[in-house]
């Protein structure tokens, strides 16, 4: 097949790890006889710098009009002044929104070889095998009112917390799809003892879950949830929740698998491009150093592959080569190990 990939690198890190998760996805085209052309653009800082604006209109339109979008990171101390106009991740909001990619799927799954890599016991680890789907493109990133004012001699900051019943509807129902595929069980994460936006969200879950006696649906509040997935990570199978709550327990998550670096997402919306990108960030501390783990960005390729381009079989060459390497002892730096970004993308590709 033929397919047109955007690649935006971001900032940081960015740069290192698609570099590397391309090589990969050429590799794939010229084994399986695909055609993948990669267009690269700018988004972030760097867009910043050259534009003056994180997402120009015309990068929107190209991945509009792309198959897929890969994704390194945005974000950085040079563009981190709070009082600052523009900012990076507004480039990355402002894609999400534009592409209304509202589901994001982040997997987080336990290597056997990587338990040691994480601070929690081993024996909480095995058998953890979740997938969260975060609501990407409602909730506190984008309700309105939201901005800052002066109110009866005080400075006030506002963020809207607002959600649609057709916002929640379309995302859990998409999380009993998948859980159809999976273990079948499904946990709703919500502070509906708090807040109206989560008895909505309850309420719509609560309805799916009636119209899919086959799949067990749980509720569960945040404050709890976050709790349960360090004390019993292995009970999770699809998790769903508002966008705010999908940011927070999946930076949490990644301690699980034993470093951020490894953790792949997939965004994506009833049709169109998808947005793959790994959950960590720009890690400005080790860019240009060829030290950034790029499993993630890897796994987020192999997440285009079968999101996107419906390439299953390609897709899991891809995790199975990661696997390999991982169970072969192959670590870059976050996973207490010496291999370099370069080095191990090559112990991956060697694996494909
Ligand atoms: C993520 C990131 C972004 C988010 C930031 C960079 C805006 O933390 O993708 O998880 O909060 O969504
Ligand atoms: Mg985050």
């Amino acid at each position: 097949m033929k397919a047109r990939i955007v690649v935006l690198p971001g900032d940081g890190i960015g740069p290192e790890v698609t570099a590397e998760a391309v090589r990969v996805l050429q590799i794939v085209a010229g084994r399986f006889k695909h055609e993948f052309s990669f267009t690269e653009q700018l988004l972030g800082g760097c867009s910043i710098d050259r534009h003056g604006t994180a997402l120009t209109d015309e990068t929107l339109a190209d991945c509009k009009a792309s198959d897929a979008i890969l994704l390194g990171a945005v974000g950085g101390p040079k563009w981190d002044d709070p009082r600052a106009k523009v900012r990076p991740e507004q480039g990355l909001l402002a894609l999400r929104k534009g592409l209304d990619v509202f589901a994001n799927l982040r997997p987080v799954r336990v290597h056997d070889s990587l338990v040691d890599a994480s601070p929690l016991k081993p024996d909480r680890l095995r058998g953890v095998d979740i997938l969260v789907i975060r609501e990407l493109t409602g909730g506190l990133y984008f309700g309105q009112p939201k901005g800052r004012d002066r109110k009866d001699g005080h400075e006030r900051a506002v963020d809207t917390l607002e959600y649609y019943d057709f916002e929640i509807r379309r995302v859990v129902e998409l999380a009993f799809r998948l859980a159809q595929g999976r273990r079948r069980k499904v946990t709703s994460v919500d502070k509906a003892n708090v807040l109206e936006s989560s008895r909505l969200w309850r309420q719509v879950a609560s309805e799916i879950g009636a119209a899919h006696p086959e799949i067990a649906l749980d509720h569960v509040l945040v404050d709890t949830a976050s709790m349960r997935l360090i004390t019993h990570p292995s009970s999770f199978d699809v998790v769903v929740t508002e966008n705010m709550f999908g940011d927070i327990l999946t930076d949490e998550a990644s301690v699980l698998a034993g470093s951020m670096g490894m953790l792949p997402s997939a965004s994506i919306g009833e049709s169109g491009p998808g947005v793959y990108e790994p959950i960590h960030g720009s890690a400005p501390d080790i860019a240009g150093k060829g030290l950034a783990n790029p499993v993630g960005t890897i796994l987020s390729s192999a997440m285009l592959l079968r999101h996107s381009l419906g390439l299953a079989e390609e897709a899991g060459v891809v995790e199975r080569a990661v696997d390999a390497a991982i169970a072969e002892g192959c670590r870059t730096g976050d996973l207490g190990g010496k291999l370099g970004t370069r080095q191990m993308a090559q112990e991956i590709a060697r694996r494909l």
